[in-house]
């Protein structure tokens, strides 16, 4: 069965007499018990931290999403990053970050792992299997982003389990991206993936939130004790929006992604525009790895506009009307961000040019380009390339 046909049934009740579509809400802290053994001899959740039928429902859906053992709800895509980090280190260890990760993964690392002693090192994101270099006895995660955030960086994966494998080195994908319609981690040997949930599932950027997905029963019973140990929970009412984010999910993501091949096409043709950032170009550095890997792609690329003063590229985002400037992807509705002020790396991704994020929503296609045609039309680039 196809995703968009199992999204539309999955996690719903059983169909009896007047049976309503979707699960019901069930919103609690304390849950009652009849008898008092009942509160102590486990098997079944004791409070509503723990979750409720909806979550169970979401569950599943992030499961059969990924083909995962077991999966965990977080409050936002961050914490689901962080959380499965903390449920894979202790203090002494070292861990290897991809350089190209998410900005405030990257902030958690360096101000809150450091704290408990474990150390933190960035990677080339094209590094593949001569990550061996960086590995030490004390390695026990290896952090990856593909593409990465921004830059679009596609990281060639199967060498890099095939090197953290046998040194029993535990692998967590950062899989927002392709909201897991398009690129399989798990199924490639990866312990663990991770969804912003905010975006493509939320699809309506007004929700915050997250999900782990482990391979294995085991992994998914470490990270669900973390998350409990630290107090996180999702309310039902999110939850069960965002499992509603789901019956609707395949149209929309690919409703974007060819949204977002056309106007990086329209874009690569702009004399404004130095080149393209987008994985399903061949025109991309990394294109062969995302065509070995990848089923599609996504809502999100970037461009490298020709070498202008940064007050002309601010110029630009300033005039477009439909591309909103906010950080997010994945919402029905078309964003943009200048990156240079948070490209902040050790290992310099060095552009030559401005570069500039874009997320395609749901508008219709003509109506993007002339919004671009209209913002870049009076873009003044540096003397040398005017
Ligand atoms: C790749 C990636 N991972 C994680 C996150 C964090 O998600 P949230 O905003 O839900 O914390 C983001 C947010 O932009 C992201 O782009």
């Amino acid at each position: 069965m196809k995703n968009a046909t199992k999204f539309a049934h999955l996690g719903r009740p059983k169909i009896g007499i007047g049976t309503s579509v979707n699960p019901p809400i069930v919103r609690a802290s304390t849950l009652l018990f009849d008898k008092a053994d009942d509160l102590y001899n486990g098997g079944h959740r004791i409070y509503g931290r723990h979750g409720s039928p909806v979550h169970d429902a979401l569950s599943e859906a992030f499961c059969e999403l990924e083909n995962g053992a077991g999966a965990t709800l977080t409050p936002s895509g961050l914490s689901a990053n962080t959380l499965s980090i903390l449920a894979n280190v202790k203090a002494g260890d070292h861990i290897l970050v991809t350089d190209s990760s998410y900005g405030p993964i990257r902030n958690f690392c360096n101000t809150q792992l450091t704290k408990f002693g474990i150390d933190v090192e960035y990677y080339p994101p094209g590094i593949g299997a001569e990550i061996t270099k960086f590995i030490r006895s004390n390695t026990a995660c290896i952090l990856l982003e593909s593409p990465g955030s921004l830059s679009m960086e596609i990281q060639d994966l199967p060498a890099i389990i095939k090197v953290a494998k046998p040194r029993k080195i535990t692998t967590i994908v950062d899989n927002t991206w392709s909201a897991g319609l398009v690129y399989a981690p798990l199924d490639m040997g990866a312990d663990v993936v991770v969804h912003a949930a905010t975006k493509f599932f939320s699809g309506h950027s007004d929700i915050l939130f997250g999900a782990v997905v482990s391979r294995t029963k085991a992994m998914a019973m470490k990270v669900t004790k973390t998350a409990v140990a630290y107090g996180n929970s999702t309310s039902p009412d999110d939850a069960y929006q965002i499992l509603r984010g789901f019956r609707t999910v395949v149209t929309r993501f690919e409703q974007q992604e060819k949204s977002a091949i056309a106007l990086a096409k329209w874009l690569s043709k702009h004399d404004k525009v130095k080149k393209i950032v987008h994985p399903a170009f061949d025109s991309h550095p990394n294109h062969s790895l995302w065509n070995r890997d990848f089923t599609g792609s996504s809502c999100l690329f970037s461009i490298v506009l020709k070498p202008s003063p940064e007050t002309e590229v601010l110029a630009v985002l300033d005039r477009l009307k439909i591309f909103a400037k906010g950080f997010s992807f994945g919402g029905f509705e078309s964003l943009v961000i200048h990156c240079d002020p948070q490209l902040n790396r050790d290992h310099d991704p060095k552009f030559g040019g401005p570069l500039v994020r874009i997320a395609c929503g749901l508008e219709n296609i003509e109506d993007m380009k002339n919004d671009w045609q209209q913002a870049l039309s009076d873009l003044t680039l540096s003397h040398s390339d005017a």
